[in-house]
């Protein structure tokens, strides 16, 4: 997992730097799918529940599963959510990131950001000895700060052999009452904020797939598959960039 981890952190990074006005989503995902396959990884996504691509490219107020197609061409000023899973000999990694097209607004460049450290205050939680739902709370509590709306109706997951496997991961407090299971060292957890600068609600198109905000606010997705240690979790998939810019600080 560690290695189908690294491998998903580098498409991130490539994929994330390729990303241009004038490409079409479904460009964005066959750039995608032939970087996992480059490195003799399979697309873990596609054919996914009769999913029919690699990558899950959802554009601005999409919040995840966007369809990529020719006809969807991204331009200067749309926010872009790249999620994708790689399987390296039999195991699973799972990742999303939101990249801006050429310039965007400051608005979106912060609901970006926030997103981004929503998960790192959760994840300041995953500890061995702790609960899955304290992750959760703290996702929950760091987002509403801003007057966001965390999407109740999407969750993280367990991964491994599988793309999801138990527990789900809710990014709020499901209850007052329960803290979730206890977690344990060794556990790999695929924890994934989706984040709308508007109402937490969302709607499916007719597609089946593409999840959109019902107010048709921006949507922001970061995901990490990560490991419960004893002590600070282990993030599978964090970029090069990412980690040069002392992401591993922010936990
Ligand atoms: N990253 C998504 C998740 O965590 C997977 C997309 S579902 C697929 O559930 F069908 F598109 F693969
Ligand atoms: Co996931």
């Amino acid at each position: 997992m560690r290695e189908a981890g690294r491998i998903l952190a580098a498409v991130h990074q490539e994929l994330g730097k390729a990303i241009k006005p004038g490409m079409s989503t479904l460009d964005v995902d066959r750039l995608g799918e032939e970087m996992i396959r480059s490195y003799g990884c399979e697309p873990s996504f596609l054919n996914y529940c009769g999913y029919p691509a690699s990558i899950c490219v959802s554009v601005n107020d999409e919040v995840v599963h966007g369809i990529p197609s020719a006809d969807r061409i991204l331009k200067e000023g749309d926010i872009v959510s790249l999620d994708a899973g790689v399987i390296y000999k039999g195991y699973h990694s799972d990742a999303a990131r939101t990249v801006g097209v050429g310039e965007i607004s400051k608005e979106a460049q912060f609901l970006i950001e926030r997103t981004r450290l929503s998960f790192f205050q959760g994840i300041k939680n995953a500890k061995a000895g702790n609960r899955l739902f304290d992750i959760s709370g703290a996702i929950e509590d760091f987002a509403e700060s801003f007057g966001y709306g965390v999407v109740y109706d999407l969750v993280g997951h367990g991964i491994g052999s599988s793309l999801h496997e138990e527990p789900e991961i809710p990014n709020f407090r499901p209850g007052r009452l329960h803290r979730g299971i206890k977690l344990k060292p060794g556990m790999t957890l695929a924890v994934e904020p989706m984040i709308n600068m508007g109402t937490p609600d969302v709607m499916w198109m007719d597609d089946e797939w593409t999840v959109v905000s019902a107010d048709h606010s921006l949507s922001a997705h970061y995901e990490n598959t990560i490991l419960i240690t004893d002590n600070k979790p282990e993030i599978l998939s964090l970029t090069e960039d990412e980690k040069a810019a002392g992401f591993l600080e922010l936990f």
